[in-house]
């Protein structure tokens, strides 16, 4: 179990104001809210990529991997790009592993290209397969599918699902697509004005909000 406390101010104004928020080992969290909630400030409070008062418990020399929301590529092919935090002594068998991973997410015919001239999406799907070469404890995903269309993000979630069957792995993911929270989700956590207001089972935050402020959340999606 991991549990975080973290409040995080940029000038005067408090983003991040978290208490205890804890997670669960081999579980699936969705954090949603409205832009500038605080979704990815947490995202990058958990994998510590950001100066914070509070602190993250339970991930202490565990492995995390965390992708933020602006996906980027190294200027090499797109195979490299997915081998590139693979330890080099191991390189032969993470390339063979990189290959089947773009395969599945329909890559393979780019893997020669340079992954600096790729689209938003192409760079997004490679970026994923970056994090899934190999096994973490603990997955961040911010926004993983934002740039990808229709198919590519029903393929990458069948991608991202395989692998935590497999590893067992933790993971935690922003979303702007309610649909996809209910696909991938079994706890749903609602972020406002760098707050949790809601949080629980996938269905009963998205179905029967208690909290007003998930409900007006909710309400856009049905405009
Ligand atoms: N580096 C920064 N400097 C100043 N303010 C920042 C910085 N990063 C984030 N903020 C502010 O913190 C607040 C929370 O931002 P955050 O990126 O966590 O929101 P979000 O929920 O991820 O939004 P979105 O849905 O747009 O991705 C926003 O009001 C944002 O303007
Ligand atoms: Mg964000």
């Amino acid at each position: 179990m991991i549990e975080i406390t973290a409040r995080k101010k940029y000038g005067d104004r408090v983003v991040l104001d978290i208490d205890k928020l804890r997670f669960e080992k081999g579980r699936v969290y969705a954090l949603i809210g409205t832009n500038g909630s605080g979704k990815s400030t947490l995202l990058q409070a958990l994998a510590k990529v950001i100066d914070f008062k509070g602190d993250v418990k339970g991930l202490t020399g565990k492995d995390v991997a965390y992708m933020p929301q602006k996906s980027f590529a190294f200027s090499t092919s797109v195979l490299a790009n997915v081998t590139a935090p693979c330890p080099i002594h191991r390189i032969f068998t993470e390339r063979a592993k990189a290959k089947r991973l773009l395969k599945s997410l329909a890559l393979d015919h780019l893997s020669k290209k340079n992954a600096s001239r790729l689209s938003g999406g192409e760079t997004q799907r490679v970026a994923l397969a970056r994090m899934l070469v190999a096994p973490h404890d603990f997955l961040l995903l911010d926004e993983p599918s934002a740039s990808l269309d229709v198919e590519s993000t029903l393929i990458s979630e069948e991608v991202l699902m395989d692998y935590l069957e497999r590893t067992g792995c933790t993971l935690i993911f922003a979303t702007h697509s309610i649909a996809q929270a209910k696909r991938l989700a079994d706890e749903v956590i609602v972020l406002d004005g760098g707050k949790v207001v809601e949080r629980g089972f996938t269905d009963q935050v998205l179905e029967n909000p208690e909290n007003d402020k998930t409900r007006s959340f909710l309400e856009q999606f049905n405009r």
